[in-house]
């Protein structure tokens, strides 16, 4: 916790109650209300928490007038451009850009957990055929407390390190064998020759009846998708993980949480609605009637991709996203991607009408990164499940900050009660 930099003045019905104040090192200063209730008896309230601060965090900060997002300080740009997925998974959760020993012991300690337990693949059968991916990651992931009890007790430092280790590890796995098994194809096991992200796509694509090479370009692009996903502050699923692990839940039984919460099209499963949306709009003709529900109060159409609670500018993910998305269409020699070309001119055209810039909204991270994963072949049920494999180090290096936050306690809200007030049980006769 920073210290104290001024004072804020409540004054309400005869009360008066100085609240302390503290200003961070990047953002706006905060008001702590924790002693609010105790000293004045009443609560704040914000649906939503648009104003309000759950914690302090030193991993990553978002400037959403400038369209910036820092990892541990360094701005997401340089990040996507310079490093990779696993030296930013390392950097989240150590605070610091690993030196090349460090590094090295990492990336091998990753590689050497990507199996699961054998019998976890009966898990897998259990599930429909066409289940969806992310219903099967939710159980799977949740059922890893039961595989890997040796690394459940949060009060462990070294259990907490392993769980962190496992789970990053262990999720492309989980997340192919999600989607080979919703295709009914077999397994792929993982590779220890293979990096990171060739090893996802080639347990994903490849098939026992004819090698696979992974193509170096999508390797490259898939990393880079991991990386812009990695986290994004207190977002909704991450601030899932944090009030799962605020009650002592398991590392497991947290990240499954934060699996399901991002499966919400307004949240992570929005890059598969805004793929599905751009093929419905089809041609660059239809736009104008799209534009024209997403402004109509009375159709719940949204556009998907577009907006966020943080972002009042561009988002700096989507801004890499869409150049990525020109570079592995050109690569993969897909001239006149139709769905490209409409987000194109959609973007265009939405970032040119009153209604979007009165309401600050641009396209968000969800808005081009579809178009890449369905020109690696990725079907729009598997886009979601990338989020989550890639968010994983953010909410485990989310979770392990709590943890180690001596402050830390159960979270609880209170609420602003509009139901009746007590009255007597009605017997069935006289209602
Ligand atoms: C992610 O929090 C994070 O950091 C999330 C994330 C991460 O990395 O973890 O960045 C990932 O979830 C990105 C967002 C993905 N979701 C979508 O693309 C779905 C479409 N977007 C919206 O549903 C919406 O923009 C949200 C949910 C993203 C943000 O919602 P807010 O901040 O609660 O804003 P709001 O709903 O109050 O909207 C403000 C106004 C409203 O109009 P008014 O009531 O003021 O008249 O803008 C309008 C909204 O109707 N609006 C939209 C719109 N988004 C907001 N209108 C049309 N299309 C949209 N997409």
């Amino acid at each position: 916790m920073t210290n104290q930099s001024g004072t804020a003045k409540l004054t309400f019905g005869d009360q008066e109650i100085d609240l302390p104040m503290y200003s961070p090192t990047a953002g706006p200063d905060v008001i702590d209300i924790r002693k609010l209730y105790a000293q004045g008896h009443v609560f704040t309230y914000d649906p939503g928490f648009t104003s309000t601060a759950s914690t302090d965090s030193a991993i990553t900060f978002i400037d959403g007038d400038k369209g910036e997002l820092l990892h541990r300080g360094f701005p997401i740009d340089q990040l996507a451009e310079k490093s990779h997925f696993l030296e930013v998974c390392y950097l989240l959760l150590y605070g610091e850009l690993p030196s090349g020993d460090q590094l090295e012991t990492f990336e091998s300690l990753v590689t050497n957990h990507t199996m699961l337990h054998e019998q976890m693949q009966f898990l897998f059968r259990g599930f429909r055929r066409d289940a969806h991916p992310m219903a099967v990651m939710v159980g799977v992931v949740g059922a890893m407390s039961a595989f890997y009890h040796d690394s459940t007790d949060i009060n462990d430092p070294h259990q907490r390190e392993v769980a962190s280790i496992r789970l990053i590890a262990k999720m492309p796995t989980i997340a192919a064998w999600a989607y080979k098994y919703t295709i009914g194809q077999p397994f792929v096991y993982p590779r220890n020759d293979l990096d990171y992200a060739s090893n996802f796509l080639r347990m994903c694509f490849s098939v026992p009846a004819e090698d696979y090479e992974v193509n170096p370009i999508l390797a490259r692009a898939m990393d880079r998708i991991f990386t812009l996903h990695a986290d994004h502050e207190q977002n909704a699923s991450t601030s899932t993980v944090r009030l799962a692990s605020s009650s002592g839940a398991n590392p497991f039984a947290c990240i499954a949480a934060g699996i399901a919460c991002l499966w919400g099209p307004a949240h992570g499963g929005a890059n598969q609605a805004c793929l599905e949306m751009l093929r419905e709009i089809g041609t660059v003709d239809q736009i104008p009637e799209y534009i024209r529900r997403a402004k109509d109060k009375d159709d719940p159409f949204r556009l998907m991709g577009f907006g966020h609670r943080v972002y009042k500018n561009f988002d700096p993910r989507a801004k890499v996203m869409k150049q990525s998305a020109d570079e592995v269409l050109d690569l993969l020699g897909i001239e006149n991607n139709e769905t490209l070309k409409v987000a194109k001119e959609l973007e265009k055209i939405a970032l040119e009408d009153p209604y979007f810039i009165e309401k600050k909204l641009y396209p968000n991270v969800d808005f081009y990164s579809g178009i890449i994963l369905d020109a690696m072949g990725f079907p729009t049920s598997m886009f979601t499940p990338i989020f989550a494999l890639a968010r994983t180090v953010g909410w485990i290096s989310q979770w392990k900050e709590q943890l180690a936050d001596p402050q830390l306690k159960i979270g609880r809200p209170r609420q602003l009660y509009c139901g009746p007030t007590a009255r007597d049980y009605i017997d069935v006769e006289d209602r």
